[in-house]
């Protein structure tokens, strides 16, 4: 079984950098009116929970950006006038199975908000190279984030960049409900039921409830091992992230390596080395394509732009439209080969938050409802917190198993396995991806860092 993954993790990737961009006019530029800047820094909090906060900011280090969260979208977009409107990014890091088409869907309101659409026709029409391209959308799923990326990638200076991670168990189980049951085999255990989890047979229903548990306990650890090596879907070839289980997956997308020590020590992994040719191709490409070595600054309209199409956001690079000539793929900030295969460190931890403290907003899945959060980021965006589209009133996310309260929101699946005495998968699955955990909580606490400096600055929630 290790053999088996170890062997997989041979496979190179990183070499097609996936990333998915919209660009579209920026037309309108009226500050949210709900914009409380300048509201006044209360000092009436208990002392206990300013001590602590503080304990946890020299634990994990200050966010990088000192700057105000409120109105982050003009902030960073007004500037483009003055580089004769070349630029400007939003940069989505969408980690799979981690409310990735609902942040998909909102920001692409948010561009309608702004008066920035382009929609599906209009791609027909586009001229490459089009100089007048304002705001581009970008959107990175399929591979790694070079740790390095906001540090020497000039692009990312003129992004607003945001991430949304969950709780790595949860987001595990929620692929393998997603990807790693086919419909088939769901018919042939269930019957013509096309959802494995039934709420109202699940414990109620003693032959359902134990057929599930036998499913899991045979399935799961078949799909650990062998999923990758199977791998279906468009995004095989190359591609590190897709549909398929991937260990340590959320450090993984972000402690990507394309220089330095870091790519020295991943290069020289036996699994990387054998591969003779194919690492001096990666090798080179990672050189040659790196933001040091290679000049990004004039976006090619034709891999940089994104369209609407049904209330969603239509992707040129990774979508029908692969034959559009993008020679270095999409466009974008982070849009570069890196790689992220083979055995992880505490080392990789430590970049990959250093990765995530570059982001304008790191949200959390599990909290992407609340009333905080999203109003945290439509101040980001330059919204107003009330906007029809707002995450708090977004319906059918979180869609495929239906979650009634708080608790399942956060611990579903663990806690159906638990449940369900699967003990030692959910051990395994621990074990498995236990720097990432690791990883995760630390991601947390930086969250929540970056909602109590949003709160101090704006004062929220107190009255
Ligand atoms: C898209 O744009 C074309 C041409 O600009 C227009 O005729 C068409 O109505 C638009 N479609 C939608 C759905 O807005
Ligand atoms: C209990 O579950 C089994 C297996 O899914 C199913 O065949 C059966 O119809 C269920 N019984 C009831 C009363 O729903
Ligand atoms: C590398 O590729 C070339 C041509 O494809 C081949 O001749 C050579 O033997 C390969 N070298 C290694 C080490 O695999
Ligand atoms: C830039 O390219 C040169 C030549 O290929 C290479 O030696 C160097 O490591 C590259 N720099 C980076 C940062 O990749």
């Amino acid at each position: 079984m290790k053999q088996l993954i170890i062997c997989h993790r041979k496979r190179i990737v990183g070499l097609l950098v996936m990333a998915a961009i919209i660009s579209m006019k920026f037309l309108s530029m009226t500050p949210s009116k709900t914009a409380v800047e300048g509201a006044a820094m209360g000092k009436s909090h208990e002392k206990e929970k300013v001590l602590q906060t503080e304990k946890k900011r020299q634990e994990i280090g200050p966010l990088v950006k000192n700057e105000p969260y409120m109105n982050r979208w003009h902030r960073r977009f007004s500037s483009s006038a003055a580089r004769g409107n070349l630029g400007g990014y939003v940069f989505f890091k969408h980690i799979r199975k981690a409310g990735g088409t609902s942040l998909r869907k909102y920001i692409s309101n948010v561009f309608e908000h702004h008066g920035l659409s382009h929609n599906i026709s209009d791609f027909e029409q586009m001229v490459p190279n089009q100089a007048n391209i304002d705001i581009s959308y970008v959107e990175q799923e399929f591979e790694p984030l070079d740790w390095q990326c906001s540090a020497v990638d000039p692009r990312w200076q003129e992004s607003l960049n945001i991430i949304v991670l969950r709780h790595p168990i949860e987001r595990h189980m929620s692929e393998f409900f997603f990807s790693g049951v086919t419909l088939p085999t769901k018919k042939k255990v269930f019957g013509s039921n096309r959802r494995v989890i039934q709420k109202d047979q699940l414990f109620f229903n003693k032959t359902y409830t134990t057929t599930l548990a036998r499913f899991l306990n045979e399935e799961v650890p078949y799909w650990m091992e062998r999923s990758k090596m199977e791998g279906i879907g468009k995004y095989k070839k190359g591609a590190m992230f897709s549909r398929w289980y991937q260990d340590n997956f959320q450090l993984r997308a972000l402690a990507g390596c394309s220089s330095g020590r870091c790519l020295e020590k991943r290069l020289s992994e036996k699994g990387l080395s054998e591969q003779g040719n194919v690492t001096e191709i990666l090798l080179k490409s990672i050189h040659d394509l790196h933001p040091l070595n290679h000049s990004y600054v004039t976006p090619n309209a034709m891999c940089t732009q994104f369209f609407r199409k049904n209330n969603l956001v239509f992707d040129v690079c990774s979508g029908k439209k692969r034959d559009v000539q993008c020679s270095g793929g999409c466009d974008g900030p982070c849009a570069y080969p890196t790689t992220a295969e083979g055995p992880l460190d505490k080392n990789d931890v430590r970049r990959a938050i250093k990765s995530l403290k570059a982001f304008d907003a790191i949200l959390l899945m599990e909290k992407l409802k609340d009333q905080d959060e999203s109003a945290f980021l439509n101040d980001v965006m330059g919204v107003p917190r009330d906007a029809s589209f707002a995450l708090n009133s977004m319906r059918g996310m979180n869609a495929r198993v239906v979650k009634s309260n708080r608790r399942e929101v956060t611990h579903y699946y663990r806690d159906l396995l638990a449940k369900l005495n699967l003990q030692s998968l959910l051990l395994r699955l621990e074990e498995e991806n236990k720097l990432e955990i690791e990883f995760f909580n630390r991601a947390v606490d930086l969250h929540n860092q970056q909602m109590q400096v949003w709160k101090e600055e704006t004062g929220w929630g107190r009255g």
